[in-house]
């Protein structure tokens, strides 16, 4: 079965892929995939649940013996020539990206070279598993110590990246040569089985990559009480996280966890104001703010307050709001209408608390529409006692506090239980330093609004979350160590 969404360059099947098969779930539920700029139903897709998964889990242990036993080199060959493949069907990807998403096409292309990033760079990766050989205390002892890969993994995927937080995970997954269930958010199924039918073209084996479609509480009730599966890793909400730390515990399943965030966004008056201010736009607006990395609080020097936030609303106005798949667009609709709601509710806290409405605020009407638009926000003069200070606000919102001293900024911006990004835009080298050591954050940006690549790790720290993806970090969550005492 596939769907012909709007066009048929834009096919793409709409099935859960389980052992190589593309299959409905047990009795036949399913599930709409809806474009969130005009509703236009997609799709529909299969409503697995916990039988559905169990098999999915049983063919990635199945496969496993023999992917793990490859040579590196033939699991780089696969993985290189997938990211090849996506990059052939970019455009095709893009589209489908756009299509479930939302984001601006623009955006959606740049995803699909990135999520390609990913599985290019892990087959490098997969030829530098190294082990160690550790000196003996006794002449007829040797130890050695074995890189093995943890076994069957999981991916529990959000719908804001529906690429590249997929690749993200289950490029390192298989250079370390575990095999893997993906279950992809129920926003945005269709990227998920997009990349898996490429995994087919691409020679990845029956079992090691499996897509399972559906209720997430069923799905990631059945991968963590099988004991089959040695690691999930999660890219979502700390309140979810939570909660997957909690059912975890039940077979000890090592996670990875990357969850929200709250960056602050650090502006002083020795910074290239210019810089700064592209930096806040290309930070806050990507995706229309729905990012873990997004600025969420920009810290402007008083001294240049008045002149960032002219710069800042200027750019910002001429924001094109609009579907994603309008080339000129640059600000998507948001996902759905409970993500309005509480964007709206930001805007609204902080206007009543004494915020003042640069530019924005509003829902944006496109094509006679509402939907779920909202226009780019910059509000300033904003408190720490808004909403907008202290929870993610995941949309297209940008408050503005001013600051006095470089002590200050950095209390201000580590006041909080997240630590995923960080950004600070200066030109003072010491500075730089001080800010990169004092900032608690997983990931620091300096002078740079988009830091995340694949060969660099990504993580957070407090309550966005633990473990690294991409680089060669990235790798070392899908494997074991072995220590060997070998006595001659
Ligand atoms: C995220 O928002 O979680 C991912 C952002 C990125 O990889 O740049």
């Amino acid at each position: 079965m596939t769907t012909a969404v709007r066009s048929p360059e834009v096919a793409v099947r709409s099935q859960a892929f389980i052992a190589g098969q593309w299959v409905a779930a047990d009795g036949g539920g399913t599930f709409a995939v809806t474009n969130p700029a005009t509703d236009e139903v997609l799709a529909h897709v299969p409503n697995c649940g916990a039988p559905e998964t169990r098999r999915a889990i049983a063919a990635a242990h199945s496969a496993l013996p023999a992917w793990r036993s490859r040579p590196a080199q033939e699991r780089a060959a696969i993985l290189r020539t997938w990211a090849q493949l996506m990059l052939r069907d970019r455009e095709r990807l893009a589209r489908i990206l756009t299509l479930e998403q939302g984001k601006p096409i623009t955006e959606a292309r740049v995803e699909i070279a990135y999520a390609a990033s990913f599985l290019d760079w892990y087959a490098d990766e997969a030829r530098r598993v190294y082990g160690e050989t550790i000196p003996s205390s006794a002449a007829d002892k040797r130890l050695l110590v074995l890189p093995r890969p943890i076994g069957v993994v999981a991916a529990i995927t959000p719908w804001n990246f529906p690429s590249a937080m997929i690749t993200r995970k289950t490029a390192a997954a298989l250079a370390a040569g575990c095999t893997q269930v993906v279950k992809p958010a129920e926003d945005t199924p269709l990227s998920a089985l997009a990349l898996a039918e490429l995994s087919v073209e691409a020679g990845v084996p029956a079992g090691v990559f499996n897509v399972v479609t559906g209720a997430p509480e069923a799905i990631a009730g059945e991968l963590f009480a099988n004991p089959l599966v040695r690691k999930v890793s999660f890219t979502g909400s700390t309140e979810i996280g939570r909660l997957l730390v909690k059912a975890s515990a039940t077979n000890l399943t090592r996670l990875s966890l990357e969850l929200g965030g709250h960056a602050p966004f650090l502006v002083f008056a020795d910074s290239d104001l210019d810089r700064a201010v592209d930096g806040a736009i290309a930070s806050k607006f990507r995706n229309a703010g729905q990012t873990c990395v997004c600025a969420n609080r920009i810290y402007v020097e008083e001294s240049i307050r008045e002149a960032f936030v002219a710069k800042l609303a200027a750019k910002t106005a001429a924001l094109v709001v609009g579907d994603g798949l309008d080339e000129a667009t640059q600000i998507g609709p948001l996902i759905n209408d409970d993500a309005v709601t509480k964007v709206m509710g930001h805007v609204d806290d902080a206007r009543a608390k004494g915020g003042r409405v640069v530019t924005g605020g509003a829902r944006a009407t496109v094509a006679g529409r509402a939907a779920r638009f909202v226009a780019p926000t910059i509000i300033d003069a904003a408190r720490d006692e808004m909403r907008c200070a202290s929870e993610e606000t995941f949309g297209p919102v940008a408050p503005i506090f001013s600051f006095a001293s470089e002590a200050e900024v950095i209390e201000r911006a580590n006041a909080t239980p997240y630590g995923l990004a960080a950004y600070c835009f200066t030109r003072d080298g010491a500075r730089i330093m001080r800010m990169a050591e004092s900032l608690e954050y997983g990931i620091v940006g300096i002078n740079d609004a988009i830091p995340a690549t694949a060969q660099a790790p990504f993580g957070g720290v407090k309550h966005s979350g633990y473990g690294k993806e991409g680089g060669h970090h990235g790798i070392e969550e899908y494997l074991v160590r072995t220590y060997v005492s070998w006595r001659l």
